[in-house]
């Protein structure tokens, strides 16, 4: 638990998924759960219904598309109440899986959507090979006046198992 007033921001997708099958959790809440346990912070999913029941294949099809015309997906949510509610947080975790390098397009929705310059930033993801990928300079590139922190990543197959390694790079931000 810390005093800052923290929030996690997320997307992550249910449903049939690389190396770890079909899962009723998305990889990246799992994480995002785990933040809000060790920190108290508060959620935003972000939430889009348009890849519902897809297959793995198809879904990747769809995300290449998507992130090649640079699209911006609409999500669900309470704007006017997430807006308002954005000024109280003063540490915002984004977290999404690695889709074709990046973070999937609807969450550049959101960046477009939510001013989080002047934030502190910790960014993470869950992937299957690629790390980090672009997230790093895609949201600093979203919010050049945010102080954007190291990011993080795991495994998207290792999540259910190595709750530690979400732990420890908590425990070391000393917030
Ligand atoms: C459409 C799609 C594209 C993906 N592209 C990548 C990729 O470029 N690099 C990578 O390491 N993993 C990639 N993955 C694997 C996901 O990043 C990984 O399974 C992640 O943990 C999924 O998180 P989620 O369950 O929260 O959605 C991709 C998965 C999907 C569905």
């Amino acid at each position: 638990m810390t005093n800052h007033k923290c929030l996690v921001v997320f997307f992550s997708h249910a449903g049939e998924n690389y190396s770890v099958g079909n899962i009723q959790v998305g990889n990246t809440k799992i994480v995002a759960d785990y933040i809000s346990e060790l920190t108290g912070a508060d959620q935003f999913e972000i939430v889009t219904h348009k890849y519902d029941g897809m297959a793995y294949t198809p879904l990747t099809e769809l995300a290449q598309e998507e992130a090649r015309n640079d699209e911006r997906p609409a999500f669900e949510g309470q704007l006017s109440s997430l807006s308002e509610a954005v000024s109280n947080y003063d540490i915002i975790f984004i977290g999404g899986p690695i889709w074709w390098g990046t973070y999937p397009q609807v969450m550049f929705t959101f960046f477009d959507t939510y001013d989080l310059n002047g934030k502190t930033i910790y960014p993470f993801t869950t992937h299957e090979g690629s790390g980090l990928g672009n997230v790093m300079s895609d949201v600093r590139k979203a919010y050049p006046n945010a102080d954007v922190k190291p990011g993080f990543s795991i495994y998207g197959h290792e999540v259910r198992t190595n709750k530690a390694k979400v732990e420890k790079w908590i425990k070391g931000l000393n917030l």
